[in-house]
Order: structure tokens, then C-alpha cells, then sequence
């Protein structure tokens, strides 16, 4: 499937590994603060009055949590949980099927909730409302309607993009949290969670040096770990010091800001060939050679929270912090300064 190419998914080796390192209760989900506070609360009162939770939307880049808190949902509140995602269910019936087997208060999981076809969401409407399923059974002339009860469920559904619910879906989740990038404190506490759940052996400052070069997102953090771990097995002495982590993340194309061969290839296009910019983001996209999905869910939101990128209504332009970082001179025509021409 193209978006498993295009996001940092977990790649099939480590996939048995990421079951065991998912924390599995709120407590072991570490940062997020926030929703956090906010998410226990909303459970404790679900649990208190003997009623289900009310419908959550989590939204945020990928690889910060999404999954793992659908997961742990489910279990603080002692019940099942069903998972499927948008592109997954085709037909009517593909979802009718899951909703109509579910134990009282189950927890549904859509990942990629904005990729729901029409008439799978229109099943939804009904089913999130009142718990029940409104079908056409036969066709033509003899077609009639059907309705019927479901189990009270929590539906809970995740999306890198937001924008893409449609709003009668999105008014339909009571409860709506968004996932940030997490602070290298956090991302410090994840390696080392991980590590010490996998035997790892990582000091402090290697510990350090993976979170900051992390983009703030705790899969990637994950992913680095391993291989830092293949290096200090093979190039050191099995420990994860500072040096072998930079060593390790150096190989990797990694920089210091943790950005990849992409992402640092962003910001040189618009600097060599749009003179810092402004340019259009499929302008970029055709230039750099990628598909224009992956820059605005991936690559943009990062490039913009750590002030390399600025997005305009004009396009987008590099700032002279993503100079400095580069090791060029500032655009000739900073943007900022530019003096307005009109002919
Ligand atoms: N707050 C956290 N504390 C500890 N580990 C975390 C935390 N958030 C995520 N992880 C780890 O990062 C990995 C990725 O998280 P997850 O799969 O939940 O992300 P996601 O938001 O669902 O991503 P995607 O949008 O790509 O589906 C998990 O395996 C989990 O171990
Ligand atoms: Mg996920």
C-alpha cells in the first residue's frame, strides 16, 4: 500500500518488537500531558456511571501515539477492542458486520478515519448516535429498509489530517485531541522505557542524542534505537553511548535537527531553485521528485514547528534559521525584506 512507503510504519521485523514496547495503560504513556489529564478524566467518569465513553478523535502526525492510546482506551475500560481502518472498509456491510458484533461497550478502532468512503460514513451516522444500523436489504422495487440495535460502543478514530473529515463526522466526536510533537525530555524517557524493556544497553547521553535527533515523534525514536543498538553491537561494545549514537545517526543521513536526506533536500530546493521562496507545494513536490501528500503530512509539519519552514498563503518559504542550518548564506531575496515590485 503507497502510504506504508510514505510514513515511518513500523517495518514487518519489528513489528512483534512494537507490540511489546506499546504501553499498554495510561500511566506507562509517557508526555502528552494535557490529554492525558483530560483523557483519564473523561474514562474514570465513563467508568463511574456504568456508561459507555463518548466517541474520541485523536489527531496528530504519524508515529506519535494514535494507535497506542485506541489501545489503551480499551483497557482502562475493560473492554474489547475491534480494529479496522478507512481504506480497509469498502461496503456498507464491511462495517455493519463489525458494529453488529460487538459486546456492550466494545471500543472501535478506525485508523484513518478521513479515508472513509461516503456511504461506509453514512452507515456511521446512525450507529454513533442512537446504536443503530439503518440498511437497504434487496434492490429495486422490493428494496426496504432495515433497522436494527447495535451494542453501545466508543468509537474511537485516528488521523494525520484532520482537514479531511467531513464535519458531520467530525461533530460526531464528543471528544477531540490532538496529538503534539513530543519534547526531547519525553523522548528520553520513551528510549529508555524501550531499552529497558529490550535489553538494551543505553547510557544517558545516548538516550540524549537519539531524542533530539527524533523529530519529536517516539516511532522514530524507536526505529533509531534499533539501529544504534546494530551499531554499538557490531562497531562498539554493545553500549549505546553519545558517540555511537551519532555515529550511528550520521550513517544514516540523520543531521542534527534530525532531519533525513528529504527533509534537508526540502529546504535546499526551495533555497537553490526558488531563491528561498515563495513556491507552490506542488511546484515543490514536481521538483523534488516526491508525491505532495508526503511533504504536507510528513516532511511540512515538522520543517514548520522547528522554524525552518514558513507556510504563506503565497507558498512556502525557508527561514534563515533553515540557512544557517544548511551552511548557506540567507536568500539574496529574504522573502521578509523583499520590497514589493509592481510592474
Ligand atoms: N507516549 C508514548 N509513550 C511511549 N511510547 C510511545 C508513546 N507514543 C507512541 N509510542 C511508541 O511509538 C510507537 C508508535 O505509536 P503509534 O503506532 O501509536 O503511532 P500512531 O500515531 O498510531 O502512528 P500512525 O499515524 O502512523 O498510525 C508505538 O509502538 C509506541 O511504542
Ligand atoms: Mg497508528
Amino acid at each position: 500500500m503507497e502510504r506504508d512507503i510514505l510514513t515511518p510504519e513500523a517495518l514487518p521485523g519489528e513489528r512483534a518488537q512494537e507490540r511489546v514496547i506499546r504501553p499498554q495503560r495510561l500511566a506507562e504513556f509517557v508526555g502528552q500531558k494535557n490529554l492525558k489529564e483530560q483523557l483519564s478524566i473523561y474514562i474514570e467518569a465513563a467508568r463511574k456511571r456504568g456508561g459507555v465513553l463518548d466517541h474520541v478523535l485523536f489527531h496528530g502526525q504519524p508515529g506519535l501515539g494514535k494507535t497506542t492510546l485506541a489501545t489503551i482506551i480499551s483497557q482502562e475500560l475493560g473492554v474489547g477492542l475491534k480494529v479496522t481502518a478507512g481504506p480497509i472498509l469498502e461496503k456498507k456491510l464491511d462495517l455493519a458486520a463489525i458494529l453488529n458484533n460487538l459486546n456492550d461497550g466494545d471500543v472501535v478502532f478506525i485508523d484513518e478515519i478521513h479515508r472513509l468512503s461516503p456511504v461506509v460514513e453514512e452507515v456511521l451516522y446512525p450507529a454513533m448516535e442512537d446504536f443503530r444500523l439503518d440498511l437497504i436489504v434487496g434492490e429495486g422495487p422490493g428494496a426496504r429498509s432495515v433497522r436494527l440495535e447495535i451494542p453501545r460502543f466508543t468509537l474511537v478514530g485516528a488521523t494525520t489530517r484532520v482537514g479531511l473529515l467531513t464535519p458531520p463526522l467530525r461533530d460526531r466526536f464528543g471528544i477531540q485531541l490532538r496529538l503534539n510533537y513530543y519534547e526531547a525530555e519525553d523522548l528520553v524517557q520513551i528510549v529508555s522505557r524501550a531499552a529497558a524493556i529490550l535489553n538494551i544497553a543505553l547510557a544517558p547521553e545516548g538516550a540524549r542524542e537519539i531524542a533530539v535527533r527524533s523529530r519529536g515523534t517516539p516511532r522514530v525514536a524507536n526505529r533509531i534505537l534499533n539501529r544504534t543498538r546494530d551499531f554499538a553491537e557490531v562497531k562498539g561494545d554493545g553500549v549505546i553511548t553519545r558517540e555511537m549514537a551519532d555515529l550511528a545517526l550520521s550513517l544514516q543521513g540523520i543531521d542534527k535537527a534530525g532531519l533525513d536526506e528529504l527533509g534537508r533536500r526540502i529546504l535546499l530546493t526551495i533555497v537553490e531553485r526558488y531563491r528561498g521562496g515563495p513556491v507552490g507545494l506542488e511546484a515543490l513536490a514536481a521538483t523534488i521528485g516526491e508525491e505532495a501528500e508526503t511533504l504536507i503530512e510528513i516532511y511540512e509539519p515538522y520543517l514548520i514547528q522547528e522554524g525552518f519552514l514558513l507556510r504563506t498563503p503565497r507558498g512556502r518559504i525557508v527561514t534563515p534559521k533553515a540557512s544557517e542550518h544548511l551552511g548557506l548564506a540567507p536568500p539574496e531575496t529574504a522573502p521578509s525584506s523583499s520590497p514589493l515590485v509592481t510592474i
